[in-house]
């Protein structure tokens, strides 16, 4: 498909292709996101509201290079997408927890901590959260907090950094729209990919975001020296786009994505012993189990992983307080018969650690 699209891109736009781009992005690829947000969303970005970039990642970073000073407070919700985390790091900003729940942000949790910063006169300047499909969690804020989350924001001048990376990967229901799209004040910058929905080594993403918002970043030096991010790839993911091969992929990943998702749980179901939790997710790649009781899933690790399984501990996605039994485990990349076998391995090295005997390594490794 790619291959295709790339062959495509430079048959149609010949050396331009390869010049440097439109510093937004190319045009073509703009004006197909702007009509598939506006169906899909319920709201059109305007032209100067839509910026290409290199992925969610680079687009956080370029963003807060942006609109950030070393020291400048940032709300983070715990636990969180571990990576970002680094990125935030890298901007030398001062870090402040904002907890989580069984339904998303904790909105008036949060309401107290922005008072709270007030008062000591560290104000926050920005929040980063990934409302739909979270990772680690899986969950979705629920539609009252996301209200409630925008009035905030509204309120306290917050700058609201919506990750939407796991938007396209909805298995039960549609996914609820953007916190950007149900924003009438200006708060939310939403970062979109095609790192989950195509490839992640295309480096090649989308931001909407007021229109001051994304001046500051086509006016940045780095857009002003490089013109449009990864241009060439952008041309050929608009090929992929406009074909309609991306849709009908989304869709294939959905179906498969379902499936896998189905068999971990089935897995989990009938083979994790008394004490362990879960939610099934309703899209993205992961499910967050809680452990039995005062089972420290870091411990666990290297006994599930000399029983041939593995996942990343709950520590690692936290940087407030957390809960040491909590485990994030991925179904997106193995086939359903393997999860339904990871299952029944982290059952069995639950249950040996918990007995104090050896890990069983897998027949067959
Ligand atoms: C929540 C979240 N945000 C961002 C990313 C990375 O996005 P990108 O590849 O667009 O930089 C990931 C990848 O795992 C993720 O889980």
């Amino acid at each position: 498909m790619i291959q295709r699209a790339a062959a495509r891109a430079l048959d149609r736009f010949g050396h331009r292709a390869l010049q440097y781009g439109n510093v937004a992005g190319p045009g073509p690829l703009l004006e197909w996101l702007t009509a598939r947000i506006g169906h899909q969303e319920g709201r059109a970005p305007e032209p100067d509201e839509l910026l290409i970039t290199g992925g969610i990642s680079a687009g956080l970073d370029l963003l807060l290079t942006t609109h950030t000073q070393p020291g400048d407070t940032v709300l983070v919700e715990s636990p969180t997408y571990h990576l970002a985390v680094r990125i935030l790091q890298d901007h030398r900003l001062n870090l402040v927890a904002v907890p989580v729940d069984g339904q998303g942000l904790d909105v008036e949790n949060l309401a107290r901590v922005v008072s709270d910063l007030q008062r000591d006169g560290a104000p926050p300047r920005a929040l980063y959260t990934v409302p739909t499909f979270n990772n680690p969690t899986g969950v979705c804020l629920i539609s009252q907090r996301r209200r409630g989350l925008l009035e905030l924001a509204a309120e306290q001048q917050i700058l609201v950094i919506e990750d939407d990376v796991y938007r396209e990967l909805g298995y039960d229901a549609p996914s609820p729209p953007p916190l950007w799209s149900e924003d009438r004040h200006g708060s939310v910058v939403r970062l979109g990919s095609f790192s989950k929905s195509l490839a992640p080594g295309l480096r090649l993403g989308w931001m909407t975001a007021r229109a001051e918002v994304v001046g500051r970043l086509v006016q940045s030096g780095v857009l002003d020296s490089s013109g449009g991010v990864n241009h060439f790839t952008a041309v050929a993911v608009f090929q992929v786009c406009e074909s309609g091969d991306y849709d009908a992929h989304v869709r294939r990943l959905r179906q498969a994505y379902r499936v896998r998702r189905d068999a971990l749980l089935l897995g989990l179901r009938d083979r994790l012993p008394e004490g362990c939790e879960f939610e099934a997710p309703g899209g993205g790649y992961f499910v967050w189990l809680r452990l039995p009781s005062g089972l420290d899933g870091e411990a666990l690790l290297s006994h599930a992983e000399a029983s041939g399984t593995s996942y990343i501990p709950g520590a690692r996605f936290h940087l407030g307080p957390f809960e040491r039994e909590r485990i994030r485990l991925a179904f997106s990349l193995h086939s359903p018969a393997r999860l339904e076998e990871a299952a029944e391995r982290l059952g069995e090295a639950i249950r040996s650690f918990q007995r104090g005997s050896s890990p069983q390594p897998p027949a067959g490794g």
